[in-house]
């Protein structure tokens, strides 16, 4: 079974969805691995607080990539709540392979961002 998991990481490694920019995305948050330099940045457009597209670009790990690749797929449809609901374990079962502590930062890096980005919107509104 974990070999179906290690397929699909590399799948969206290799064949990243949503990769790129919006155009005046509502939400936009950029955000670095410090222990590695790896970094992601999200974008997402709204309709009113349900998320109705999702992009990230970025560079690094296939965990780091990949997570975030699925992460956009995952997201678009959610409200800003449900985004803010979602925690590590989501990620860890979307991955679906056992991560250990030293790639722990990597498998959750594309939740900091967004979970930033989220956060950040009612923060500072505009
Ligand atoms: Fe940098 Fe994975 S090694 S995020």
């Amino acid at each position: 079974m974990d070999d179906l998991y290690r397929e699909n990481i590399i799948d969206h490694y290799r064949h990243p969805r949503n990769k790129g920019h919006l155009d005046h995305p509502d939400i936009r948050y950029h955000d670095v691995n410090p222990f590695c330099g790896d970094e992601i940045t999200i974008e997402l457009k709204l309709d009113g607080d349900r998320i109705v597209e999702a992009a990230f670009d970025g560079k690094g790990c296939a965990i780091s990539q990949a997570s975030a690749s699925m992460l956009t797929e995952e997201v678009i449809g959610k409200t800003l709540d449900e985004v803010k609901a979602m925690s590590k374990d989501d990620i860890l079962e979307m991955l679906g392979i056992p991560i250990g502590p030293v790639r722990m930062k990597c498998a959750l890096l594309a939740l900091k961002v967004l979970k930033a980005g989220v956060w950040g919107l009612e923060e500072w509104p505009e």
